[in-house]
């Protein structure tokens, strides 16, 4: 289930942004001290902003941000898409069908709006995500030192 975040949820994103499993293919997690000292009690709301819930808990969260400060010319001013799910939920097939709900919910939101994503391709599980939820390649580029792939998503009805 798509749901908004919840104080409740507290613990699921301090370990999400801890973890060094998570983070592997992201520049690396950040220390579990900050991350705890920053947290606020109540998580920021806003549309585009999902927690993925399975049996009550939270497993992941996925987000739809307005790429404003893009590097790449193709991206800028585009809808972004991110995605993060706790280790102990990954390979069930999860994360394709939370992904594939929000963009559903935004073709309904925003009809017509074109998406971006942006994943290192070495990050095997997340390109075939990607792959699966329906981008395509726009160009491949160098940053963060690693190889970055940016793929773009129409809806069915554009
Ligand atoms: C990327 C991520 C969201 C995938 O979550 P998931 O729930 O395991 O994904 P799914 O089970 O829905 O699988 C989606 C596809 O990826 C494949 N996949 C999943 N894990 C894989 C792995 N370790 N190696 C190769 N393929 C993998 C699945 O087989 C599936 O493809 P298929 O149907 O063609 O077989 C998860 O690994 C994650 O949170 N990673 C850390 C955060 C991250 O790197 N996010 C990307 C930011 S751009």
């Amino acid at each position: 289930m798509l749901r908004e975040p919840e104080a409740r949820d507290r613990a699921a994103f301090i370990e999400l942004l801890a973890s060094p499993e998570v983070h592997t293919y992201l520049g690396g997690p950040r220390s579990r001290d900050e991350v705890e000292r920053e947290m606020p009690e109540a998580p920021e709301r806003w549309p585009g902003s999902f927690v993925v819930d399975l049996d009550g808990s939270m497993i992941g969260q996925i987000l739809l941000r307005r790429a404003t400060g893009h590097r790449r010319p193709a991206a800028a001013g585009k809808l972004d898409l991110g995605y993060l799910f706790l280790p102990q939920a990954w390979g069930r097939g999860y994360a394709a069908e939370a992904c594939a709900a929000a963009l559903h919910w935004l073709a309904g939101a925003l009809p017509g709006e074109p998406v971006v994503l942006t994943t290192q391709s070495a990050n095997t599980a997340s390109m075939r995500l990607a792959a699966k939820l329906g981008f395509t390649e726009v160009e491949r580029f160098e940053a963060w030192d690693a190889e970055q792939w940016l793929g773009m998503w129409s809806p069915p009805s554009a």
